[in-house]
Order: structure tokens, then sequence, then C-alpha cells
């Protein structure tokens, strides 16, 4: 029973003690382990990308970014990350191809970046671009709710302009 306990308590800590907001994720109130960390590169291929919709929403688009900053820098899930990227996606960084199949061996294997309290994120709806902030700032701009377009060159997160989510969006 102590054993069972004590083990009960080491497989639940880390959400409890993971709970206290930091940086960005103060739009974020609680934390939640939102994808379990997956290894795909048994696939040649993403299984699946995103379909552009152009009836979703501003705010549907920032919970879209804060999943998609979750499933590629915090919990290493490259199915719901590449599920929110769309079939053309273009590259901006110097030495790649455009197009999702040409970073899909870079994240295929499910790495995880940093902590949620490590990193940071931001949607600014002004632009539809999301960043997210690691050892470097990416940015994406988003188009019918998915992933379009990336750069990595010198990147800033426009912290004034960060899109506030609901408390409850990500439960
Ligand atoms: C497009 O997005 C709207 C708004 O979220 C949704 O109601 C609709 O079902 C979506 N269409 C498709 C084909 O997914
Ligand atoms: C951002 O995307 C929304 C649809 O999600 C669109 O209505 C709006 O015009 C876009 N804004 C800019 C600046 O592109």
């Amino acid at each position: 029973m102590h054993l069972l306990s004590t083990l009960a308590a080491a497989i639940l800590a880390p959400v409890g003690v993971l709970a206290a907001p930091a940086g960005n994720a103060a739009s974020v109130p609680q934390f939640r382990p939102l994808y379990a960390r997956e290894n795909l590169c048994n696939l040649k291929s993403p299984p699946q990308l995103c379909t552009p919709n152009a009836s979703i929403t501003v705010e549907e688009t920032a919970l879209r970014a804060y999943k998609f900053y979750r499933a590629f820098v915090v919990d290493g899930d490259p199915r719901t990350m590449f599920s929110l990227i769309d079939n053309v996606y273009q590259q901006h960084t110097p030495g790649y191809a455009s197009g999702p199949q040409a970073i899909w061996s870079l994240f295929c294997n499910g790495r995880q970046i940093g902590t949620e309290q490590s990193t940071s994120w931001c949607f600014d709806a002004s632009t539809n671009m999301s960043y997210a902030q690691y050892s470097t700032v990416d940015r994406w701009r988003w188009v019918g709710g998915c992933v379009h377009e990336h750069w990595d060159q010198g990147e800033k997160i426009p912290k004034d302009k960060c899109y506030k989510l609901p408390a409850n969006a990500t439960a």
C-alpha cells in the first residue's frame, strides 16, 4: 500500500509540480500534459497533414497555435505537430526545401525540446503569426487554421501582442 501510493505520487508529481505557469504560459493557467511523446520514424511521411479551412476563426487558430507549440516543443508529438501543417508549407530557413516532407525526418522522433517553464509561445492575431521561443525563436504564419509558412532568422516574440487563451482552453 505504501509502495503503491509512493509510486502513484511519483507518477502524478510532475503534473502538480509543473502547475505553476511561467513566461507566456500566463495565458494558460494550468499545465497539463496534452500529448504523449511518440517516435514515428518508422513512417516515411507524416501520418496526417492539415487541410486549410477558411471558416476557422482567430480563436480556433490561437488554440491550434498553442497545441502546435505544445506538440512540437514541450511534448514531442510529431503526429499532432504535422496534423497542423499544410501540404505546401513554405520554408524560409536557408538550406531547407519547402513542404512538410522536407522536415519530417527532423521531427519524426518526437524529441522534446524544452519544458513549458523554460520556453514560451505567442500567437499574434493581428498578423496570424505564432512564435515559439527555446534556444531560438521560430515564427509561423497560419492560413485557414494551418501552419503555412516558417521563419527562424532573427525573430522576436511580440510580447505585447500575444493572444490570451481562455482559462479553460486547454482542458
Ligand atoms: C471548417 O471550420 C468550421 C469552423 O470551425 C467548421 O464548422 C467546419 O466543420 C469546418 N469544415 C470542415 C470541412 O472541416
Ligand atoms: C487572419 O486569419 C483570419 C482567419 O483566421 C482572417 O480573417 C484575417 O483576415 C487574417 N488576418 C491577417 C492580418 O491576415
